[in-house]
């Protein structure tokens, strides 16, 4: 087998200049999915061209969609073949099969567009993704009426959807998920009456944002409990959009954190999205004592962006809870290892969804930061670190998730001597060339 390992050295200097970060992850599936469904032409720019968000084209394209791209200015055009007009097996009774790959976001989204269609389709995805909950998208799809079963009865993919009639329903959910929330809006979109779904916290609310660009009517009020509702009605057609991805916060997060932790580094992060719901990280960033200023701040297609200047910053323990939680859901590994490399005792809560990521980050995270030296408690719901020793290089394992490659590539660069990766291709699922930047 090839090896695919990554030695990581300290820094030997400071992280000085301008970078700017690939597109949103998050942005990039939704702006193929709604632009394959809606009419015309839609034009996406900054198009994040990682394996996850490359699964949900080659979906689409399966599912009769043109979708043209330029890899090198990442630009994609999708041909929109309206919101009934995908197309199935041309044998009415044969399913048609989609390979979602490594991506959690195209299988349950794209559950909910099939479950409003009138052909029968079969998702499945790596060995990963096969054992990741579905019943969470499961459930309030069937009681829309949607037939969709898990094949091999353990409420995991492969799922196999069948058409059925959809009815709109109230549903709430017991996890704060922008996947389980969109699935329900988008099947919401084919359903004969109203949708709404409410959640513990306001999760990632891309889909509501860009759904309204598309023309479909979507609201969304906080409740005065926090909980937060997001509602649809069912809807004719969708219309096509140019959208500009912005820089994903996600993948600026381990900029900002090199940066925050390699002695003399000021970096100038350009075009990274910060919509407040995926912008959690930053406050905990500076909650720790960090030094980040927003320059330039500004809005395109209902999504805010900003550059970011970061600075080496001396850090201390936070507490990270409640409904700060979703808000930084991916960041929490890179805020875990900061929390190791910060004074004091960090504490993670309410975090119990880091378990059933594209691996269990609670014992992956535990696992790779204890082989660095560090003094870390796992717990139910998250882990207690306690920081504030130097880490030393180690060998460590990506366990195949691409956040926790990314978040031990910047553990490395801060430890003392080397760290070796094992599995550090990973990356590629949402940030090609992640290595390189550090070059
Ligand atoms: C995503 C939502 C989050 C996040 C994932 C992308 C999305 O998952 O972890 O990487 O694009 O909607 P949950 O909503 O299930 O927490």
């Amino acid at each position: 087998m090839r090896d695919n390992s990554r030695i990581i050295r300290p820094a030997g200097r400071p992280f000085n200049g301008e970078i700017t970060v690939p597109g949103d992850k998050s942005i990039s599936h939704r702006a193929v999915m709604f632009g394959a469904i809606a009419k015309g032409t839609t034009r996406i720019r900054n198009f994040l061209m990682g394996a996850d968000c490359l699964s949900t084209i080659d979906c689409f394209r399966r599912l009769g969609v043109q979708i043209d791209v330029e890899a090198a200015p990442g630009q994609v055009t999708v041909h929109g073949r309206g919101l009934r007009g995908l197309k199935g097996q041309q044998e009415p009774a044969v399913s048609i099969v989609l390979d979602t790959g490594n991506s959690g976001t195209t299988t349950r989204l794209v559950s909910g567009i099939l479950a409003g269609q009138d052909f029968p389709s079969l998702l499945s995805g790596d060995a990963s993704l096969n054992t990741r909950p579905m019943k969470r998208i499961m459930e309030p799809l069937s009681q829309m009426g949607a037939r969709i079963r898990s094949v091999n009865g353990n409420g995991c993919a492969p799922l196999a959807i069948e058409p059925g009639q959809l009815h709109g329903i109230h549903y709430t959910t017991k996890v704060a998920s922008a996947q389980v929330k969109s699935a329900i809006l988008l099947a919401g979109l084919y359903a004969d009456s109203p949708t709404s779904v409410t959640e513990p916290a306001l999760s990632r609310n891309h889909t509501e944002l860009m759904l309204k660009g598309f023309g479909a009517d979507v609201s969304s009020i906080i409740n005065e409990d926090g909980t937060a509702t997001a509602s649809i009605r069912p809807c004719r057609e969708l219309f096509a959009q140019d959208i500009v991805v912005p820089g994903d916060i996600s993948s600026a997060a381990y900029f900002i954190a090199a940066a925050l932790l390699v002695p003399g580094s000021s970096l100038l992060i350009k075009n990274v999205g910060i919509n407040p719901t995926r912008a959690g990280f930053l406050s905990v960033c500076r909650d720790m004592g960090g030094d980040i200023t927003l320059l330039n701040e500004r809005q395109a297609g209902g999504e805010p962006s900003a550059d970011l200047l970061v600075k080496h910053s001396s850090l201390h323990s936070v507490t990270i809870e409640g409904g700060l939680i979703p808000t930084l859901i991916d960041e929490l590994p890179m805020a875990a290892v900061l929390a190791a490399f910060a004074d004091g005792t960090t504490v993670i809560r309410d975090a119990a969804e880091l378990k059933v990521k594209e691996s269990d980050r609670i014992a992956t995270v535990t696992a790779n930061l204890r082989a660095m030296g560090c003094d870390v408690t796992p717990t139910d719901d998250g882990m207690i670190i306690r920081g504030g020793k130097s880490l030393h290089g180690a060998v460590l394992d990506s366990y195949l998730d691409h956040r926790i490659a990314m978040s031990f590539a910047v553990a490395g660069l801060a430890a003392g001597g080397e760290t070796r990766i094992r599995n550090a291709n990973c990356v590629d699922i949402s940030f090609p060339g992640f290595y390189d930047y550090f070059n």
